[in-house]
């Protein structure tokens, strides 16, 4: 019997519907319908479903984390990564497998975004390559759901 596709939720966070407009020379000249573009054709090819939602607010956030209706969540959470403890709280409840995604590296920025809340619920963190930071969380999220 054919096996359903996997379903991969892909959460953008607060301000990423500015991308390829918001400080360039950080995030890179990609708008974000662009980046789920390369998103979605890279899902095709691992053959697997993925939904691409913006959205700005952390309730929101928890709300379509707390439906669950996916087997594993990518998740740039932005500002929310150094805040939200509720965020966190939502993926540890759900408890699918989380992937978080950065396009900068957090870890040469300033200070308050060297510290995540969601990083100890994730599975593990992807940061600094730009757009391509989603497609390899993509295809962890993949190794993983095929493991
Ligand atoms: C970001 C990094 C966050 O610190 C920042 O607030 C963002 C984007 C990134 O993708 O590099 O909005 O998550």
């Amino acid at each position: 019997m054919k096996q359903k596709a996997k379903q991969v939720l892909v959460i953008h966070g607060p301000n990423l519907n500015l991308l390829g407009r918001r400080e360039t020379d950080i995030y890179g000249t990609k708008s974000l319908q662009a980046i789920n573009k390369s998103i979605s054709v890279l899902a095709s090819e691992l053959g697997i479903h993925v939904r691409a939602i913006q959205l700005n607010s952390e309730g929101e956030i928890v709300d379509v984390i707390q439906k669950g209706d996916y087997d594993a969540l990518v998740i740039n959470p932005a500002a929310y990564t150094h805040t939200s403890i509720a965020i966190r709280d939502a993926i540890a409840a759900i408890g699918k497998p989380a992937i978080e995604v950065h396009l900068s590296n957090i870890s040469r920025r300033e200070e308050f975004r060297k510290h995540s809340f969601i990083a100890g619920v994730a599975v593990g963190q992807i940061s600094g390559f730009g757009s391509e930071s989603y497609l390899l969380a993509l295809r962890a999220a993949a190794s993983i759901l095929t493991q």
